[in-house]
């Protein structure tokens, strides 16, 4: 049997977790709360729980951050360092504002939980709930501070009716509705976890509303959408209301942005030579953007085959906008900080091959793999990895990950996304750690996230009808 456990994302010791909650830095650390329950591999007595870094890739679990208490579980929610006291719990306070789902009745209220240690304690706030509509389904606050209106801004979604609410605050205590967003774009499912950021993009500032959707997403089960637009404080406003989908894998959940990394850069990176890094962009003013999500579906979540652990989060992306034939474009890529993880490599330049299989003499369960194409005369051409195919169908033209098994319900089958080439050229940056694949397309513009549970784990290049040339390969053992 091979090892399922990740070793570069980050999973809990024990018990199951789902969405990411609260990112947010503060003094030099990277807080990760996280829907967690304490007591067993499946949903239940669902609170906060907590793990710090110093890098986005080596985290250690901290105890229980906000726990189930007085018929009271904490879903999601986010963080906010109150830098000017607007609260009255102090300078540079975190504040959590999350869901209290109470178990003794059908009801979702907003709660504020406040901590002067360092994420370790939270003290409920004595004038709980901040927000109650009377709803069973009324949930996962997202709050960020506005600069040009000078007020506290939360999207909190209503699920079955499809709207993200947002609503402002002088003092994150006292909330005014202001406008409302939805229903639009992919309904078949309730909405969950919404986040909103700005992102700079030829000096034009854009709004990014990400909302995720429970069921009915692209590939069956759960999966997160986006809009660009603008928002003026008060109301967002969508360039276009078709949906355009965050990641065309099945395995992307509950994305949520680091709060606070206003001026954090991605520089520092002790140990990796900066020849590394070029290419990478560091160069938004307002700081560094990055999200991770849970890397997972619901629709088979309970039942993946891991123990005494359940539950992934993706690797950390950096977020920026890029301008593209069909409009504005999300476009994530995995943070330079990984490139500290490379370790030893196999690489070739310039092979074609015709109608065969080149297996590679290099294998693992942490790699990234670098690949460039020339798409020639092949059908279709790419990489395997186990049993896992990830290729490009020239006939489609698209580019997919095919995998066969396990056998759970919704899981096996083939996730693609249409990515004409221009000049047959295809870039394709791919991580495997254990019992996942992150494919990111094109330098990011799209990214594939499937979980995985390979049997077996040897890499081979390959062509189908025709001839592909990989005018790089690179694979990198990664630490
Ligand atoms: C999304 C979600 C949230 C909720 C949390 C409960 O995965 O359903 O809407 O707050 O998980 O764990």
């Amino acid at each position: 049997m091979l090892e399922n456990r990740p070793k570069f994302h980050f999973t809990t010791q024990r018990n199951w977790i789902n969405d990411p909650n609260g990112l947010v830095y503060l003094d030099g650390q990277y807080h990760l709360f996280y829907q967690h329950n304490p007591l067993g591999n499946t949903p239940g007595n669902i609170g906060w729980g907590h793990a710090l870094s110093t890098d986005l890739l080596h985290w250690t679990e901290q105890p229980m951050a906000i726990a189930f208490a007085n018929g009271i579980m904490a879903f999601s929610g986010s963080v906010v360092v109150d830098k000017r006291n607007s609260s009255g719990f102090g300078t540079n306070t975190l504040i959590a504002l999350f869901t209290a789902h109470h178990t003794t009745q059908a009801l979702q209220t907003q709660y504020l939980a406040f901590s002067t240690d360092q994420g370790q304690t939270w003290t409920p706030y004595e004038g709980n709930p901040v927000l109650d509509l009377g709803q069973a389904d009324f949930r996962d606050p997202k709050v960020f501070w506005h600069e040009p209106t000078q007020r506290w801004v939360m999207l909190v979604v209503l699920p079955n009716e499809h709207k993200v609410l947002f609503y402002g605050s002088s003092n994150l205590k006292n909330w005014d509705f202001l406008s409302d967003f939805g229903p639009v774009g992919a309904i078949d499912g309730i909405w969950e976890v919404p986040d909103m950021f700005m992102l700079r993009l030829e000096q034009q500032e854009h709004w990014v509303l990400k909302i995720d959707i429970g069921s009915g997403a692209l590939h069956g089960g759960s999966g997160g959408q986006y809009f660009i637009g603008q928002f003026d404080g008060k109301r967002f406003i969508a360039d276009s209301l078709e949906t355009k989908w965050l990641d065309y894998g099945k395995d992307f959940y509950a994305a949520l942005s680091f709060a606070n990394l206003e001026g954090v850069s991605t520089a520092n990176l002790e140990g990796v030579s900066t020849a590394n890094l070029e290419g990478v962009s560091t160069a938004n003013l307002e700081g560094r953007h990055v999200w991770l999500a849970w890397m997972n579906n619901w629709q088979y979540a309970q039942q993946t085959p891991t123990s005494p652990w359940r539950g992934a989060m993706s690797i950390p992306r950096e977020l920026s906008l890029r301008r593209t034939a069909d409009g504005f474009c999300l476009v994530q890529q995995p943070i330079p900080e990984l490139k500290t993880l490379r370790t030893r490599n196999f690489s070739l330049e310039n092979l074609q091959l015709k109608n065969e299989t080149r297996a590679l003499p290099i294998d693992g369960q942490q790699l990234e793999i670098l690949l460039e194409f020339t798409l020639e005369t092949a059908q279709e051409f790419g990489f395997r990895y186990g049993e896992t195919t990830i290729g490009y169908d020239a006939t489609t033209q698209e580019v997919f990950i095919e995998r066969p098994q396990p056998d759970l319900e919704g899981f096996a089958g083939r996730h693609s996304i249409v990515v004409p080439l221009e000049f047959g050229n295809l870039q394709l940056q791919i991580f495997i750690d254990s019992c996942s694949v992150e494919v990111f397309v094109q330098d990011g513009l799209f990214v594939l996230t499937d979980l995985i549970f390979p049997e077996s784990t040897g890499l081979e290049l390959y062509a189908l009808d025709g001839t592909v040339r990989f005018r790089t390969l690179v694979v990198w053992e990664l630490a």
